[in-house]
């Protein structure tokens, strides 16, 4: 289906709970990003096996994945009623999911004959990316002010006459 096309009205969570509930997500991606960062080290300094620490790449992207769908169900619709901006951050945001997508199947794609030192870099500097990315979307888009429930219904109240507010 087409960005916020044929959306049914009840697709559509609070404002408030959607934040939460990717709130509540990143909480757990953060834990499980710095449990890897750690294995990654462990791995690095030769301290056990490689195989925990490439299953703990394949976890942490089902999960990553996963919350990227989360994220864009909860978030998209609450801005793509937000006009004019809303529709830019929704393109932005899918660009920078799209980018995340992809480094981490390139990661989970490292061959197994793939040199295992390496792997554990890799990992480490997407990890550091990736919660940079996640602190920078809690700071810029997941705020009350961004992620906000009155445009939309002033919006479906007064079509087309942005800017005024009820009062
Ligand atoms: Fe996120």
């Amino acid at each position: 289906m087409s960005p916020g096309a044929h959306r049914r009205e009840n697709d559509r969570q609070p404002a408030e709970t959607a934040r939460r509930l990717v709130l509540e997500q990143h909480v757990q991606l953060r834990r499980m990003l710095s449990m890897g960062l750690v294995q990654a080290r462990q791995s690095a300094a030769g301290d056990g096996g490689q195989e925990p620490l490439r299953n703990l790449v394949g976890l942490i992207r089902d999960l990553f994945v996963q919350h990227l769908a989360d994220e864009e169900a909860l978030i998209v619709p609450i801005l793509d009623d937000d006009l004019p901006v809303g529709p830019l951050r929704v393109e932005a945001l899918r660009e920078e999911h799209e980018r995340q997508r992809s480094a981490l199947e390139t990661l989970c794609a490292w061959p197994e004959e793939g040199s295992d030192l390496e792997l554990a870099a890799r990992f480490e500097t997407l990890a550091t990316t990736l919660l940079g990315d996640i602190a920078q979307e809690e700071r810029e888009l997941l705020t009350p002010e961004v992620i906000r429930d009155d445009r939309a219904e002033h919006g479906m109240r007064h079509a087309g006459s942005l800017g005024r507010r009820s009062p």
